[in-house]
């Protein structure tokens, strides 16, 4: 799977390299850049595998991938601010509002939401305008008030909740917060091939969610020099997650209980998707 990452990863990078290289020196489009580097890239990995699932190269994933990862970039942005979780470092670097202020972390946020959409209706994203609307509308509903946006609001609702949160509630914060992100990631192949994308919703589901368990883990047992991110912050911050409710090991055993669900969900594409299998059990395993 390192070299799916490898070249995921430089395929992104010289994708935001040609589209940011016409763009000056301001702080915003500074931070923008700043923001983008870095992190594991498994939206862009997910979207480029799913997307050669069914045929589709490279070459036409990378910008739904690059796509999806400035969507990404722009949530951890905001994620960290002072008025979110509060946070000093990421991906191993200060932050945004550190680095800057916090005026230019809020717009650097801004200007990558909007650099998602731009890439989306490029004609390299999909020869076929109604693919790219579809592609464009799939990822406003996912990011919007009824996906992340809903799940950051839900998460942060959380930490002065009077009554703890239950399992139903938890797993839907998160199926928000981090699933629908990783759900159009690996919904956009089938959308690109034109295909039934419900294997792969399935899939995804199922990830997300254990992505988001391990994320969450990680805050508890995880090093902050593999993480990139402090560590600790959740308990401190009273947030809702699987292992504030159930426990860490009741929360590892659900997360691999997911990922095993996620690795059949994908039965029909048989030994084709066994990448996407790879990183379903790279999400549970991973230090960083
Ligand atoms: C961190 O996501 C934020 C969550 C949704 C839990 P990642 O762990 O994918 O962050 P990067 O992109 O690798 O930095
Ligand atoms: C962040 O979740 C989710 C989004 C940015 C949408 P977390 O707050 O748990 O992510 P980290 O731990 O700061 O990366
Ligand atoms: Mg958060
Ligand atoms: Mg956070
Ligand atoms: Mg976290």
């Amino acid at each position: 799977m390192q070299t799916e990452i490898d070249r995921c990863r430089t395929l992104v990078q010289t994708c935001f390299d040609g589209v940011l290289s016409s763009q000056g020196q301001s702080p915003v489009e500074l931070g923008m850049r700043y923001a983008l580097n870095g992190g594991k890239r498994l939206r862009a990995l997910l979207v480029v595998e799913s997307a050669a699932l069914h045929g589709i190269d490279p070459k036409q994933s990378v910008w739904s991938a690059a796509a999806i990862e400035a969507m990404h970039a722009y949530s951890l942005v905001h994620d960290d601010l002072p008025c979110m979780d509060d946070d000093d470092l990421r991906r191993g670097q200060p932050t945004v509002h550190k680095k800057w202020d916090e005026a230019t972390a809020v717009l650097v946020g801004d200007a990558l939401q909007t650099l998602s959409f731009e890439l989306l209706s490029r004609v390299e994203a999909a020869p076929s305008s109604q693919i790219r609307i579809d592609l464009i509308s799939s990822l406003a509903r996912a990011s919007g008030a009824r996906g992340m946006v809903l799940g950051q609001a839900q998460d942060i609702a959380a930490e002065t909740a009077e009554t703890p949160l239950d399992l139903n509630e938890i797993t839907e914060l998160q199926a928000n917060k981090t699933g629908a992100l990783i759900e159009w990631s690996a919904a956009a192949g089938a959308v690109l091939g034109k295909a039934d994308p419900l294997p792969l919703t399935q899939y995804a589901r199922a990830l997300g969610l254990a992505f988001q368990i391990h994320d969450d883990v990680l805050d508890v047992i995880g090093d902050a020099d593999k993480t990139g991110k402090a560590v600790g912050k959740d308990r401190d911050a009273g947030k809702a997650t699987f292992v504030s409710l159930l426990g860490l090991e009741a929360a590892q055993k659900r997360a691999e209980d997911l990922v095993n669900e996620a690795c059949e969900a994908i039965s029909p594409y048989g030994n084709r998707a066994e990448t996407l299998r790879d990183i379903a059990r790279f999400v549970i395993s991973r230090e960083t």
